[in-house]
C-alpha cells in the first residue's frame, strides 16, 4: 500500500526563493518518488482566519496555484486540490470538534501567542482572537484525518497541529471504538536549507528581506545585487562561509559549481563579478518555470479546472469516510432503528447512571437533589439564590475530594453543602454511597 502524504499550503502573501528552496522545491521532488500517494492542498479556508481581505485570498490562491504548477507538481500524478472544494472538510472539522477538549486548544501554540500577546499589554486575554484562529488546528486536523495520511511534512512550526491531530483520532477511535482514523505523524525535514534574505538574516516576509520568486530577469538581479556583503576590495580574499551570497549560491549550483565559487571567493574575486555568476545561475533555474507561469497565468480558467478536477476525483473516498463517521456518531438513517417506537418501548437500553435534578424551593430559591442510579435519593442541597449559584455547588461537589459527615450534614472542605437523605447513624455508608455515586457520574461522562 503506498504511503500517504499530505500537506496544506496557505495561500497567504506572494511566494519568495525562501520558500522555494525551504518547501517547494523539495516537495515536488518528493512527490515524485515512487510508492507515494501525495496530497498537496491550498488551505484557503486556514487563509481566512488570519485575513478579511478577499480579494487578497482570492488573488493569493490562484498565485500559489501557479507556482506549484509552473514549478513541475503534476497534477496528473498527486492529488492538487483546494480544500474549500471538499465540504467534507468542514462536515469533519464539526466531528473531530465534538471530540475535542477545550484545553487542548488552549495550549495550542498561536493561540497562546496571541494570549499571552494579549496579557502583556494589559488586555483581556482574548481580544481579537476569532474562532478561526482558536479551531485552526481542529481544521487542520479535519485536512490530514479526512484522507488518513500517514505523513505530514511541515515545518517546525506546525509539528504542535500534527501531534493534535493524532490526539483527536485517537480520541475518536476510542470513543466510537473503530479504527476510523490512521494516527499521522510530523515529517520535518532537517535538512532543507535555510536561505538567508537580502540583509543575511533568515530570508522572511516578516524581515522585509525577501527576493520574489517571480520577479522578472531583470527585478531579480536588482535583488541580488542589493545582498548585503562587506567592504573588502577586488583581489582581497574573501570567506564563502560568512557570505549570505554563497549560501544562496550553494541553494541552487551543483557542488561542482560551488567548489569552483568558493576558489573563487579565496582567489579574490569582486563582489560585483560574484553578484553576476550568483544571478546567472538562479536565473538560469527559474528561467523555464518563469516562463510556465506566465502562460499559466493567461488562463486561470485551467487553474480553476485543474483544482476542480482534483477534489472531484477525492470526493468519493472522503464521502465515504464521512458516511462511516454518520454512523459511528449517530447520525443514522432513521429506517434503520431496529427497536419499534411505537407503545411506549423504550428507544434504547440506556444505562442508568446517578443523576441531578434541579427544582424551586417554595420560597423561590433554586436547589438540586442528587439520586443514585436506582433511583434513591442520596443528598439535597442547602438552596440557593438562583440557577447559577445552584449549578455551581453541583459544579463543585463533583468536584471535591474533602468531602466529610457531620450528623446529617455533608460538607465539602468544612462547607455544607447539603442534607443527607439517610438519618445519622447511617452517615458513613451515605457519604461512601454519594462518593462512588459521584465517581459513576464523572466516569460516564468522560467517555
Ligand atoms: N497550517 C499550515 C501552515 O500554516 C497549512 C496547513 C493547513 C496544513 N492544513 C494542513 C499543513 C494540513 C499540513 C497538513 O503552513
Amino acid at each position: 500500500m503506498a504511503i500517504r502524504v499530505l500537506t496544506g499550503i496557505k495561500p497567504t502573501g506572494t511566494p519568495h526563493l525562501g520558500n522555494y528552496v525551504g518547501a517547494i522545491r523539495p516537495a515536488i521532488a518528493a512527490s515524485r518518488e515512487p510508492g507515494i500517494e501525495s496530497y498537496y492542498f491550498l488551505a484557503d479556508y486556514h487563509a481566512l482566519s488570519g485575513t478579511a481581505d478577499a480579494e487578497r485570498v482570492h488573488r493569493s490562491t490562484l498565485e500559489i496555484a501557479l507556482t506549484w504548477l509552473a514549478l513541475g507538481l503534476d497534477p496528473a500524478q498527486v492529488h492538487f486540490y483546494r480544500q474549500s472544494d471538499l465540504p467534507e472538510v468542514t462536515e469533519l472539522t464539526w466531528l473531530l470538534s465534538c471530540v475535542t477538549a477545550k484545553g487542548l486548544l488552549n495550549r495550542a501554540h498561536a493561540y497562546k501567542a496571541a494570549v499571552d500577546a494579549n496579557v502583556a499589554l494589559g488586555n483581556d486575554a482574548d481580544h481579537g482572537v476569532g474562532m478561526g484562529l482558536y479551531l485552526y488546528p481542529v481544521l487542520m486536523a479535519a485536512d490530514i484525518l479526512l484522507f488518513n495520511a500517514h505523513r505530514v511534512p511541515v515545518g517546525r512550526d506546525q509539528v504542535q497541529h500534527i501531534e493534535i491531530a493524532r490526539d483527536l483520532a485517537q480520541r475518536f477511535n476510542h470513543l466510537h471504538g473503530g479504527d476510523y482514523f490512521t494516527l499521522p505523524e510530523a515529517a520535518v525535514d532537517e535538512h532543507t536549507a535555510v536561505l538567508p534574505g537580502l540583509d543575511g538574516r533568515k530570508m522572511s516576509k516578516s524581515y522585509d528581506n525577501v527576493i520574489a520568486l517571480w520577479g522578472s530577469s531583470k527585478q531579480l538581479r536588482e535583488q541580488i545585487y542589493s545582498v548585503v556583503t562587506n567592504s573588502q576590495l577586488p583581489g582581497e580574499p574573501k570567506n564563502p562561509d560568512d557570505s549570505s551570497l554563497f549560501q544562496l549560491y550553494r541553494a541552487f549550483a551543483s557542488d561542482d559549481e560551488s567548489a569552483a565559487l568558493r576558489q573563487a571567493y579565496a582567489d579574490g574575486i569582486a563582489w560585483g563579478e560574484a553578484k553576476r555568476i550568483v544571478h546567472a545561475r538562479i536565473d538560469a533555474e527559474l528561467a523555464a518555470p518563469r516562463e510556465r507561469y506566465q502562460t499559466l497565468a493567461t488562463r486561470p480558467q485551467d487553474i480553476e479546472q485543474i483544482l476542480r478536477e482534483g477534489a472531484e476525483r477525492l470526493r468519493p473516498k472522503a464521502r465515504e469516510l464521512l458516511d462511516r463517521l454518520r454512523d459511528a456518531v449517530g447520525l443514522r438513517s432513521l429506517a434503520r432503528l431496529a427497536t419499534p417506537v411505537a407503545s411506549g418501548g423504550k428507544l434504547s437500553k440506556k444505562v442508568k447512571l446517578p443523576r441531578f435534578v434541579q427544582f424551586k424551593e417554595p420560597d423561590g430559591r433554586l436547589n438540586f437533589k442528587f439520586f443514585a442510579a436506582d433511583g434513591a435519593l442520596l443528598l439535597t442541597g442547602i438552596g440557593y439564590v438562583d440557577a447559577a449559584a445552584s449549578a455551581a455547588a453541583m459544579v463543585a461537589l463533583r468536584q471535591s475530594r474533602a468531602l466529610a459527615v457531620r450528623q446529617t450534614t455533608l460538607y465539602s472542605a468544612d462547607t455544607p453543602v447539603g442534607a443527607l437523605a439517610a438519618p445519622a447513624e447511617q452517615a458513613e455508608a451515605a457519604l461512601a454511597g454519594i462518593r462512588s455515586a459521584l465517581a459513576e457520574l464523572i466516569a460516564a461522562e468522560s467517555c
